[in-house]
C-alpha cells in the first residue's frame, strides 16, 4: 500500500532538508529527481491521461482546480476528496522514504489521470507524445514567475536556499534554478504547441479573463458544461477562494518543509509584483538581457513585462 503524500511528509519530516541540485542535460534538478531518471522518463502514460507543465510558480495549482472542477463538473465537494497533491500527481517528485514519489501515486490510480509536471519539454517521457495526450501548459511573464518563485525558495525547506535578492535574480537569469532556465522552457512549449497540440496559457490572461480561460480549457478538453457551472467555476478558483481552501492551498505539507508562516503558497495571485521587488537598475539589467533571450521567438509581449 502507498502512503499518502500528506502521511509519508509526516513521518519523513527530520529527512527534508535544502536538497541540492544536479544537473541532467544541462537542467539543474533534484539530486532525488536525478537518481530516479531512469523510471522517470520510461513512465508510460495512457492516451487518456492529462498534463499540466509549467515552469514552477506559473499558476499550476490554479489550473490544476479548474481542470479538476471542469471534469467533475463543478462539484466542490468531489474536487476536495484529496490535496492537490494527490490529486494530481506529481510526475517527477521524488523525496527520501518513505514519502511516495509521482510515480507511486501513479501505478495506484486509474486512468484517466491528471498529471503534474515542471519538466522542461525536452524531458518530459516520451511516451505523451507517442499516445497524444493532451498538455496544458501555463506561462507567467518573467519578473513575476521570479518574484514568486523565489518566495517559494523561502518557505519551502526542500528548494535550496535561495540566497539574497541579487543572487536570485542572476541564478534566474542563468538558469540555474531548480527546473532550469525559465527562458528554455517557456519557448520550448511555444515552439512545439502546434505539432504537439498543447494547450498554451498565460497567467496574466486568466488573470484578466477568467471565464474565457475556464472556456478554453473546457474546449480542449471536450467537454461542455453549463453557463452556470462555468460561473460556479470561475469563483471557486479565484485566488481568495483557493486560497481559503485547505486542499487547494497546500497548507495540507507539514510545516517543517512548507512554512507558510515565512510566506504562504497562495501569497499574493497578482500581476506585476515584480514591481515591489526590483529596483530600476536591476530591472534594466533583466530587461536587457530578456531580449537576448528571448530573440528567437516570436512571443506575446505579456511574458515579458
Ligand atoms: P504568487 O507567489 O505571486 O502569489 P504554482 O501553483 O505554479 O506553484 O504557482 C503559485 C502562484 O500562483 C502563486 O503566486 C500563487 O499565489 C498563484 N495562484 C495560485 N492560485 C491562484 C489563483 N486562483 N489565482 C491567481 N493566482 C493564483
Amino acid at each position: 500500500e502507498v502512503l499518502k503524500y500528506e502521511e509519508g511528509f509526516n513521518r519523513a519530516a527530520g529527512a527534508i532538508s535544502r536538497f541540492p541540485l544536479i544537473e541532467l542535460k544541462g537542467v539543474p534538478l533534484r539530486n532525488y529527481i536525478v537518481q530516479n531518471w531512469s523510471s522517470i522518463s520510461a513512465f508510460e502514460p495512457d492516451p487518456t491521461d492529462l498534463l499540466i507543465a509549467t515552469y514552477p510558480k506559473a499558476g499550476t495549482t490554479w489550473a490544476q482546480e479548474i481542470v479538476d472542477l471542469l471534469l467533475h463538473n463543478g462539484d466542490s465537494e468531489a474536487c476536495k476528496r484529496g490535496p492537490t497533491v494527490d490529486r494530481f500527481p506529481f510526475l517527477e517528485i521524488q523525496y527520501p522514504p518513505p514519502i511516495p514519489s509521482g510515480l507511486d501515486l501513479l501505478k495506484k490510480m486509474k486512468p484517466p489521470r491528471f498529471i503534474k509536471t515542471h519538466l522542461p519539454i525536452q524531458l518530459v517521457p516520451e511516451g505523451f507524445w507517442k499516445h497524444k495526450c493532451k498538455v496544458i501548459y501555463v506561462a507567467r511573464n518573467a519578473k513575476d514567475n521570479l518574484v514568486s518563485y523565489y518566495h517559494f525558495h523561502r518557505m519551502n525547506k526542500a528548494q535550496p536556499d535561495p540566497g539574497t535578492w541579487d543572487e536570485y535574480i542572476q541564478n534566474f537569469m542563468r538558469g540555474k534554478l531548480a527546473w532550469g532556465s525559465w527562458y528554455d522552457h517557456v519557448k520550448g512549449y511555444w515552439k512545439e504547441r502546434e505539432k504537439k497540440n498543447i494547450l498554451y496559457l498565460f497567467y496574466e490572461d486568466m488573470k484578466e479573463n477568467p471565464r474565457q480561460a475556464v472556456e478554453q480549457i473546457m474546449r480542449y478538453l471536450d467537454l461542455s458544461v453549463s453557463e452556470e457551472v462555468i460561473e460556479k467555476i470561475v469563483q471557486l478558483t479565484s485566488f481568495n477562494s483557493m486560497k481559503d481552501n485547505p486542499m487547494a492551498n497546500y497548507t495540507f505539507i507539514p510545516k517543517i518543509m512548507f512554512d507558510h508562516s515565512v510566506s504562504a503558497f497562495m501569497r499574493k495571485g497578482e500581476v506585476g509584483d515584480w514591481t515591489n521587488h526590483f529596483t530600476p537598475a536591476q530591472s534594466q539589467v533583466f530587461d536587457e538581457d530578456y531580449v537576448r533571450q528571448m530573440a528567437d521567438v516570436d512571443m506575446p509581449f505579456r511574458t515579458s513585462l
